[in-house]
């Protein structure tokens, strides 16, 4: 309401995508993401207003579809517009859906239109305890996941097979649905940076890129681990790693509030550059690392607000360098959960191991 200042915003729900005409398959009704930042409601159909008057009189009124018992017999009980929506949501004006129509362009005649957007992703971009809380348990959910695929991994098996036992790691912890599509780039898939295709049966000395996110409460994680099929890595594969890994860590140990995330992508770069010796080549490192080093994580995987905010506690932002050699199909990438605080920061994702050495324990049972 005070980002509003004097207007009215209507935020909508998300639609039911039909099993007909759509593709719902892979993911279920997903509520719109600032719909649930407001309200924490999963209701089809639904519409929030939010009126804010210079003279104070605000007004929140939550606009819910009339309870349905034929829809129901399909879909299951709903949320009508009845007390237990005020007692679930905390606004006390709550009416029929039917009457939205009709009542909203008598709050007021806007002098212009313009999204919220921006608003709510302002908003959004600094988290509170809540949303700390439930990032954390995403993270969590993500990195027991990966824990527990680093040792079931083997050469044979297909990326795929990586896939589900990752994605059943989630669903049996809670995650309602994945942030994001699994990314399991073995060999050469390691080097396609949004590879998801998941298709190819891993061989012996490749590497595995498993790039993963639960999704708990409609907080995502996003977290890289690159691991060695066969439970070592070879000379050459830990050198380009722990160059990954260091300048991993030396951005890292630059987040803190007041410094923003080209900054950091400027660290990260100028370190790889200047640790690069001839490993890359001719060209240095950094020639091969062919995406930013961060973005805002939430209820996005890429989640919304400024890339040139400064940080400030609440925020959270992924830190993943990554080199990657067609020429010799391998690619490397590691990425983190990192939480802005006053003192500085706290990686979210720590749960899995980074150290290639560390890895290689976690999978030494598996080595030939
Ligand atoms: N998993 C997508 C990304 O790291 O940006
Ligand atoms: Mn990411
Ligand atoms: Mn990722």
């Amino acid at each position: 309401m005070a980002k509003l200042g004097n207007g009215i915003a209507v935020i909508p729900s998300a639609r039911v995508r039909s099993i007909e005409s759509d593709y719902p398959q892979d993911s279920d009704y997903r509520e719109n993401n600032d719909f649930f930042y407001l309200t924490g409601l999963e209701t089809p159909g639904a519409s929030l207003v939010l009126v804010a008057r210079k003279d104070g009189r605000n007004q929140a009124v939550l606009y819910l579809p009339a309870r349905d018992t034929v829809a129901e017999k399909w879909t299951g009980p709903k949320l009508g517009p009845e007390p237990e929506a005020t007692r679930l949501t905390g606004i006390e004006d709550v009416r029929a859906a039917s009457r939205a129509a009709a009542e909203i362009p008598r709050y007021g005649a806007p002098i212009r239109m313009e999204s919220l957007e921006g608003k709510i992703a302002a908003l959004r971009l600094v988290k509170d305890g809540d949303e700390i809380a439930r990032l954390r348990r995403a993270i969590t959910i993500t990195t027991n996941a990966l824990d527990q695929a680093m040792g079931a991994v083997r050469p044979g098996m297909w990326e795929y097979e990586l896939e589900a036992t990752i994605e059943y790691g989630f669903r049996r912890h809670g995650a309602e649905r994945l942030g994001f599509p699994s990314i399991i780039g073995s060999g050469p898939n390691g080097v396609t940076l949004h590879y998801d295709k998941n298709r190819r049966k891993m061989q012996p000395g490749d590497l595995v890129v498993q790039d993963v996110g639960a999704e708990f409460g409609y907080y995502t994680a996003d977290v890289t681990r690159t691991i060695p099929v066969s439970g070592r890595f070879t000379e050459r594969q830990r050198a380009v790693y722990d160059l990954v890994l260091a300048t991993q860590q030396a951005a890292i140990d630059a987040v803190r509030p007041g410094t923003d995330l080209p900054a950091l992508n400027r660290v990260a770069r100028d370190y790889m550059r200047e640790h690069s010796g001839n490993l890359c080549g001719a060209a240095t490192c950094v020639s091969y690392f062919t995406h930013g080093l961060s973005h805002w994580l939430g209820m996005d995987v890429h989640d919304v607000g400024s890339f040139g905010a400064k940080l400030q506690p609440g925020m959270v932002l992924t830190v993943e360098p990554g080199i990657y050699l067609p020429a010799e199909g391998l690619g490397i990438r590691i990425e983190d959960d990192v939480l802005v605080t006053p003192e500085g920061h706290e990686i979210l994702s720590s749960g899995a191991p980074r150290k290639a050495t560390e890895i290689e324990q976690f999978m030494v049972h598996k080595v030939p």
